[in-house]
């Protein structure tokens, strides 16, 4: 495994920097998942690091050691793309066996390390099947064991859960990070499915547009957001935006300016010495409480719809004119609720422009 140091590192096709001078430090044996939409640039940062893909400009180093000017064979990463590709003429066997023998390893060595490698991922019973009788799991299982029986320093993953049926995902999402954990070998995992990325990853590089928005763990990047994209992107259904107007007196809904809320002051501050008398409210929607209380920060809502989603009801209101999601346990009585109550401290502040205030 390796220290994998990304430096200002930019990919350019055309006038398009598909990846954007991004910076990046991933500790040994660490699992990083590339977050983000399709066509932000984490398959070219991907392929980048295997070799795939030539860099612009900027540097990358595997523990300390400048590789952008070497071939993918000769920079020792394993590489699982999205369609598992195993081949179907040879045994599970044959097929793990297959980089060993292409790199002349012994024939006692190998059945070494296909003892070892079976251990590991437990596919001792499949060795001598053929992929194509194998459930779906069980064969990315064994595309995972031939990509990692060479030791490589560097696992890339490049959404490998997507070609897997929705039953297997969330047991195939377990297994990878047990595996992952169980070999030590520093990983790179691209998804644009925020759940998987929020469970796998050690640390989460959210990308927009070939640059890094943020990069935390992944309960900082749910708690502590870098900015409204960050806010939406992570967390399902996607957080709940209020316009606010920020008049001399305070805070109020912008359509309504007897809807009054509150912030705390150094959110006011920064609005105010930034000039801004527009500001964004961000809220969960599993925060958003119903009442039918009166006080600070309970505002009159209109019931729109509702309806069960997996094992929660999902909400609409209208709040002045703008829909507000709420999320409730399946035996709430939401149906009597006139208010909605956003509780300060789950309550986060952007600038029109969608940074974060305060
Ligand atoms: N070989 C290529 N030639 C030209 N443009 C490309 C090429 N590969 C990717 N791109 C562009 O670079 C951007 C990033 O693509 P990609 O890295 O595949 O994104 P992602 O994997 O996040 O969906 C996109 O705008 C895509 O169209
Ligand atoms: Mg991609």
């Amino acid at each position: 495994m390796a220290k994998v140091e990304l430096d200002r590192l930019t990919v350019q096709f055309g006038e398009v920097a598909a990846v954007d001078g991004i910076s990046l430090v991933l500790d040994h044996g660490e699992f990083i998942v590339l977050l983000g939409p399709s066509g932000c640039g984490k398959t070219t940062a991907l392929r980048s690091i295997a070799g795939l893909q030539h860099a612009s400009s900027g540097e990358i180093r595997f523990d300390g050691k400048p590789v952008t000017k070497l071939s993918p064979a000769q920079r020792n990463v394993a590489m699982v793309f999205q369609f598992v590709s195993l081949y179907p003429h040879l045994t599970v066997r044959q097929n793990v066996a297959f980089p060993l023998r292409a790199k002349g390893v012994s024939g006692r060595e190998i059945a070494e390390k296909i003892e070892w490698i079976a251990k590991v991922f437990s596919i001792g019973d499949i060795l001598d099947r053929y992929p194509g009788g194998l459930p779906p799991g069980s064969r990315q299982k064994a595309a995972l064991a031939r990509a990692v029986v060479r030791n490589p320093d560097v696992l890339l993953l490049d959404e490998p859960l997507s070609a897997v049926d929705e039953q297997y995902r969330e047991e195939m999402r377990w297994e990878l990070r047990h595996l992952q954990k169980k070999l030590g070998v520093t990983t790179v995992h691209v998804t644009h499915d925020q759940r998987e990325a929020m469970s796998l990853a050690d640390r989460v590089v959210l990308m927009r547009a070939g640059r890094i928005v943020q990069v935390g763990p992944p309960t900082a990047l749910f708690n502590d957001p870098a900015d409204r994209f960050a806010a939406f992107f992570i967390g399902s259904p996607g957080m709940n935006f209020v316009d606010l107007t920020l008049a001399a007196d305070g805070l109020h809904v912008a359509a309504d300016q007897t809807l009054r809320v509150s912030a705390p002051n150094n959110v006011l501050e920064d609005a105010r010495a930034k000039g801004l008398n527009q500001i964004v409210l961000g809220i969960r929607p599993h925060m958003v409480e119903l009442t039918n209380g009166v006080g600070q920060d309970m505002l009159p809502a209109t019931l729109l719809d509702a309806a069960l989603v997996g094992r929660d009801l999902e909400a609409q209101f209208a709040l002045a004119g703008q829909t507000i999601k709420v999320v409730l346990p399946l035996d709430a009585e939401f149906r009597d609720k006139r208010r909605l109550r956003l509780p300060p401290a789950h309550c986060l502040f952007f600038a029109p422009d969608g940074t974060r205030l305060g």
